[in-house]
């Protein structure tokens, strides 16, 4: 038998035992410089890092991106040209629950992806839905919170989710899609991702383009029944995880098709809403899909910590032919991200081997913080401008000018500038159009249940008011329904559902 390596202190000194600390005869105290006891248990109590204050309950898996279409027409980025293969980390998550909670809660999924191109990293961090509850970034930490735990009680509460939605009508598009069938996916192989926001696409020749991504699975959409879901939820939380890892494991390799929808740069002004309020999809009869490429899911990771909850995925990693858009939202993810990597992760975050460019090299004048790891060579100057044959910005960066045009008083308001900027339209569209009366009559029993679980009047009868407003039929509908329902104490939003009267 081949003799296994000694354990080692994480020195590398080997240890004389794993089993016995070390002390004053049989039953004598533990002595302090057992250093090997103290290096354990100290490190032990290291193990974690913060919790994603989002998102934190989630997985993922490495592949690849193939830009199988040219669409060099609207971008230059390298890894959108025609036969560009590019390595990809893609992480899934849910939003509210905490690190434990089960995959299979109602709530919208996370779909983060990080591309190692060789222009460096370009991180599109999206959702499963191609929209959201509100509009404005200054209101994140508030609805977050209403979705959370109330600070006496910890538990999560429907009166306080109802109060904020009720009170930001523009998240009725956002909860009606939550509330409906797509709530609660099957597996992160059976749903769709989006980047959700409108992004910039600059070509080669300096003309830009507002886009939207979407990712379609060619897995096939698959969802769960409510009941299905809350079985799963206590007999296997993690079903979500394991099912892609089983999946890869298994050489099942997962795959989406990315198409964009591109509108060209002068429409924005004249559209019938405004392009950047990301409560709104773009009409395909408007602005049809655009098919890009093929990304693939086909690398588990060795070490889940190491490679899944220290990624950092930053909506401001952007590469060449990329950029963003005035959607206030996205200007306030793009500081918001790196700001929680360096307090989740660390400063020095952006040098793990999985956050670090794979394809592209580093030349910054960023030094030093704690767990520094690389560096420059001694020879390299520090500082920027210098005449020393250090690293230079690049002029054609500049030249590029991913900005739009923007001029005004300095203000806080949301000007509707746009004939159809309502927050209502879209959400009834859904509701009306897209549904058939199956998922209408699901969707009716799950607002029921939903609404029904709210303790206070005044909170209930805005909710009604709320979905009368997406649908006038539907207010009546729910109204009568929840003459029969008393309010009730319910378990995690949507997994519980009550008779419909
Ligand atoms: C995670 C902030 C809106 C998708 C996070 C994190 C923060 C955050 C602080 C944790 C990051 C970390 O610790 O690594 C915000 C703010 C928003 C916002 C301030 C609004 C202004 C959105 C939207 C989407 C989204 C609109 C999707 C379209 C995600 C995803 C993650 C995440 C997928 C998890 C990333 C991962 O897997 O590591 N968000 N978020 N967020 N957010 Fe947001």
């Amino acid at each position: 038998m081949s003799q296994v390596p000694y354990t080692t202190t994480n020195a590398g000194a080997p240890v004389a035992s794993d089993a016995h600390s070390q002390t004053v005869g049989n039953d004598g105290p533990i002595v302090l410089h057992d250093h090997y006891l103290v290096e354990k248990l100290a490190q032990f109590n290291r193990e974690k890092v913060p919790e994603r204050i989002v998102h934190a309950k989630g997985g993922g898996a490495f592949g690849t991106f193939t830009t199988t279409h040219d669409v060099s027409a609207y971008t230059r980025a390298a890894l959108f040209q025609p036969g560009v293969t590019t390595e990809t980390l893609l992480r899934f998550s849910t939003v509210a629950g905490e690190q434990g909670s089960p995959d299979t809660w109602r709530d919208p999924r996370g779909f983060a992806l990080k591309f190692y191109t060789t222009e460096g990293n370009y991180d599109l961090v999206g959702n499963n839905t191609p929209v959201f509850f509100i509009r404005d970034g200054i209101k994140f930490p508030d609805f977050i919170h209403s979705q959370k735990r109330l600070p006496g009680s910890h538990l999560r509460d429907n009166d306080m989710q109802w109060d904020f939605w009720s009170l930001s009508p523009e998240s009725a598009h956002q909860v009606t899609w939550l509330m409906g069938d797509r709530g609660i996916p099957a597996s992160w192989r059976h749903m769709d991702g989006f980047g959700s926001h409108t992004y910039q696409w600059i070509n080669a020749a300096g003309e830009r383009f507002w886009v939207k991504y979407h990712f379609e699975t060619n897995q096939g959409v698959r969802n769960f029944t409510p009941e299905a879901a809350a079985q799963l939820a206590g007999s296997d939380a993690d079903h979500h995880i394991r099912d892609l890892y089983e999946a890869i494991e298994g050489g099942d390799f997962p795959s989406w098709t990315l198409s964009v929808q591109v509108m060209p740069y002068a429409d924005a002004a004249e559209y019938r809403f405004n392009p950047f309020d990301l409560t709104k999809v773009w009409p395909h009869g408007d602005y049809p899909l655009i098919e890009v490429g093929q990304l693939e899911l086909n690398r588990n990771p060795e070490n889940y910590f190491a490679q899944i909850e220290q990624a950092t995925f930053a909506p401001s990693n952007f590469v060449p032919g990329i950029a963003a858009s005035p959607d206030k939202m996205l200007l306030a993810r793009i500081f918001s991200y790196a700001d929680a990597h360096r307090y989740r992760v660390g400063t020095n975050h952006a040098q793990l081997p999985v956050n670090a460019p794979h394809a592209a090299p580093v030349h910054s004048y960023s030094k030093d913080g704690a767990a520094r790891y690389a560096f420059n060579a001694a020879s390299t100057p520090v500082y920027a401008p210098n005449s020393l044959g250090g690293a230079a910005a690049d002029p054609a960066r500049a030249a590029e000018s991913p900005g739009w045009e923007s001029d005004g008083v300095l203000q806080r308001a949301a000007a509707t500038l746009h004939a159809e900027d309502d927050d209502f339209g879209q959400a009834g569209t859904l509701y009306r159009e897209v549904f058939d009366d199956g998922a209408r009559a699901r969707f009716l029993e799950t607002i029921t249940g939903h609404v029904g679980a709210v303790k206070s009047d005044a909170i209930r009868e805005r909710a009604i008011q709320y979905w009368t407003n997406v649908d006038a039929g539907l207010g009546v509908a729910l109204r009568a329904a929840l003459a029969g329902v008393a309010p009730l104490e319910m378990g995690e939003p949507g997994t519980a559902s009550v008779p419909v009267a």
